[in-house]
């Protein structure tokens, strides 16, 4: 029999924050594959869950992951796809070799998690393969709840977009919704924050860096967050 495959949403930090859902089928699996950014760097979903979760005895596999731009439809990154079937190839072997398998992911696996795209490479060399997707909490929910403030009420419309968009497409989407929660904003602070100003938006926008862990930070001077560069963990909430 094969084993199972798990892809395990660890929520934005707080190690409270992870589901008992999650704990559980971490303490169950006995290999772990955790993803990082940089290859010399560490797991953040590994720091997050052994917060919770002892990791004494499980066999915890790296997994690096480039940071590049990924876009729906395109041909993706060369080196983004071999990290993929790298990664659905080492998975798919302990799977078949009857082995429970967790992939545990930052935040909620199904927003902007690799996670995914794992999936779909494992199910392209093996369709029959079983996959469950246990949710988390997502740093949208962490950030909104940081600054003490709804998302959306009422007849709201939010979107969740990723800030890196081109200017254009971001400029018409800060002026169509009620609420626009911009992700991966740390690299492009400057375009974000003229766009914001421009729309006179800047004083319904708040960043915040690294929602839920200890050093979390709530900023609604956007303008001095832009210089100092905000840490890759920032989301910027704009409600109207
Ligand atoms: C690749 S996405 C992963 C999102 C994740 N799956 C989730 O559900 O939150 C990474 C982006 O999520 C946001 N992010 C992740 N953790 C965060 C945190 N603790 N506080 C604020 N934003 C965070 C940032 O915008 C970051 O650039």
């Amino acid at each position: 029999m094969t084993g199972q495959f798990y892809v395990i949403g660890v929520g934005p930090g707080d190690p409270e924050l992870m589901t008992l859902k999650a704990a559980r089928l971490l303490e169950k699996c006995p290999v772990w594959f955790v993803p990082k950014a940089h290859r010399n760097g560490e797991s953040t979903a590994l720091s997050i869950l052994a917060g919770s979760v002892a990791t004494d005895g499980k066999e915890i596999m790296e997994l690096h992951f480039p940071m590049k731009k990924i876009r729906m439809g395109e041909t993706p990154d060369p080196e983004v796809e071999a990290a993929w079937k790298a990664a659905a190839t080492a998975i798919q072997a302990k799977l078949e070799a009857g082995i429970d398998v967790a992939f545990p992911t930052l935040g909620d696996p199904a927003i902007y998690s690799t996670g995914f795209y794992v999936c779909d490479t494992l199910l392209q060399n093996a369709p029959q393969l079983p996959i469950i997707i246990v949710p988390g909490v997502s740093s949208i929910g962490a950030s909104a709840a940081a600054v003490g403030q709804p998302l959306c009420l009422g007849d709201d419309r939010m979107v969740v977009v990723p800030a890196t968009f081109e200017n254009g497409r971001l400029r018409e989407t800060l002026a169509s919704f009620d609420t626009v929660v911009l992700m991966k904003v740390h690299r492009v602070m400057d375009k974000v924050v003229g766009l914001l100003t421009d729309l006179d938006l800047l004083d319904k926008a708040v960043l915040v860096e690294r929602s839920s862990q200890s050093d979390q930070r709530v900023r609604r001077d956007l303008v001095a967050a832009a210089k100092e560069e905000p840490h890759y963990f920032s989301t910027i909430i704009v409600r109207k």
